[in-house]
């Protein structure tokens, strides 16, 4: 375990602090049985500041992946790299380029996807860093130089179209572009979106046939460069949600005033069948009402705006749990759907992460939860259909736990349906993973790797 200071920013502590080797490793401890159907990479991204510089905020530190390749029931590996992007390679050099922060010039630590056969490292305020299934990095990805904007760190799959709905924003005119590439990953649409001032745009989602934005009164402030998130709430901003035309050539987006808050992760969003829209999110009273803070994040819930055919908004709070990092079936995305997986975050004390997952039936209301032992703390997890035509959530979570007691992590394989009955495997690691942002199941033939 790292010894660092009580009075150390959360992120420098426990498992949130770095680790500082790149590790390979085969043939990885099982405790239980993999599911044989498993076969691909499950990769996360994350911050792992290569200075242990905890100056700036947890968010912005270099982004490294940690994969584990499963394979007929066996776990053939473990590793973790640096994305090396030319800001990590000037830091490795001693180069100190602030200045320098282009679209290629990425920290590429929140996401990682896998579409029309490239495997994405996603920061919001850059353009992807291409990585090979071996996690070795290729290089900053601008589709084949079309793409002028950064990239956000949550793109949507359509799972009707194979399209990549995403979007860009900066502190710069087109605050917000919203893009889509097609299902060989073209880039075909790019329209400027006019949102009130720099907002933080962290993500968006889809129905079947609109894309839905989220304007909320977290904005730019110059006054807070230093932490590297220069953004604060703004009370006096407002809230909106917006639609827009999946097919639009030109910013037609229908705005709708909601209560103040602050979003960073939809579950889900749909057109119910008497003409509305829901959108499902991960719901913040306030956010940074001074700046980005070192001792936590607020706490959030799940709720959910109905937006009906005749442009009335209602909210409700959908639970009264604290949680982060929702994931559904991503068969069901932008479709009516029954399931959400979640990560309880009310017990570290920075509201982020803890032992606790929870399972929603956002249909019936009800839901399950399953603690993993004292000294767990849980990263996201994600749903993978136990085949492609397996019932909505039929399949399994797959996520890291660090465990305290070992100092170590394990990659931890749930019955998505039975939770409460604890995990299916645990695939023990060579060394801890620190808590990090997100990542994604990546079928191996969706990569051929
Ligand atoms: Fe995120």
């Amino acid at each position: 375990m790292v010894e660092t200071p009580a009075a150390a920013p959360f992120y420098a502590q426990g498992n949130f602090a770095p680790v500082d080797l790149e590790v390979f490793q085969e043939h990885l401890r099982v405790e239980g049985s993999v599911p044989p159907e498993l076969d691909g990479l499950y990769l996360r991204n994350g911050p792992n500041p290569l200075d242990h510089d905890f100056t700036r905020h947890w968010f912005v530190g270099d982004g490294m992946l940690h994969g584990v390749d499963l394979s007929g029931g066996a776990a053939r590996w473990y590793r973790n790299r640096y994305v090396q992007t030319d800001r990590l390679a000037d830091k490795r050099g001693g180069k100190v380029a602030p200045d320098a922060h282009r679209l290629g010039r990425s920290e590429a630590n929140t996401n990682v996807i896998a579409h029309a056969g490239r495997i994405l490292a996603l920061v919001e305020d850059a353009v992807p860093t291409e990585v090979a299934p071996t996690l070795r990095t290729v290089g900053a990805y601008d589709f084949n130089g079309r793409l002028a904007t950064p990239c956000t760190a949550h793109p949507v799959i359509c799972p009707l179209t194979g399209e990549l709905h995403f979007f860009g924003y900066s502190a710069r005119e087109p605050v917000v572009t919203y893009h889509v590439a097609d299902q060989a990953g073209e880039l075909i649409r790019s329209v400027e979106i006019a949102v009130g001032a720099p907002t933080m745009m962290h993500g968006f989602a889809i129905t079947a046939r609109k894309a839905v934005f989220m304007d909320l009164p977290v904005v730019a402030d110059d006054s807070l460069l230093t932490t590297g998130i220069p953004f604060r709430w703004a009370d006096d901003y407002g809230a909106r949600v917006g639609l827009i035309d999946r097919g639009a050539l030109e910013d037609s987006v229908r705005w709708f005033e909601v209560d103040p808050c602050y979003v960073f992760h939809p579950l889900n969003a749909y057109e119910d069948h008497d003409g509305s829209t829901v959108v499902d999110v991960v719901r913040y009273d306030d956010f940074w009402r001074g700046g980005p803070g070192t001792k936590g994040i607020e706490p959030a819930y799940l709720h959910r705006w109905r937006i009906d055919a005749d442009g009335q908004v209602s909210e409700e709070r959908r639970d009264d749990r604290t949680i982060e990092f929702p994931r559904g079936d991503p068969r069901y995305i932008g479709l009516p759907y029954r399931f959400g997986y979640a990560i309880r975050t009310d017990e570290t004390g920075s509201g982020i992460g803890s032992r606790t997952m929870i399972t929603y039936d956002v249909v019936s209301g009800r839901s399950s939860e399953f603690s993993f032992e004292e000294g767990t703390i849980l990263s996201e997890f994600v749903l993978v259909p136990a085949s492609a035509d397996a019932a909505e959530g039929e399949g399994w979570l797959v996520g890291y736990a660090y465990s305290s007691r070992n100092d170590t992590s394990a990659l931890v394989i749930m019955d998505a349906e039975r939770i409460e009955k604890g995990p299916v495997a645990r695939v023990w690691l060579p060394q801890r993973v620190p808590q990090g942002f997100h990542g994604n199941w990546i079928p191996r033939q969706a990569i051929g790797a």
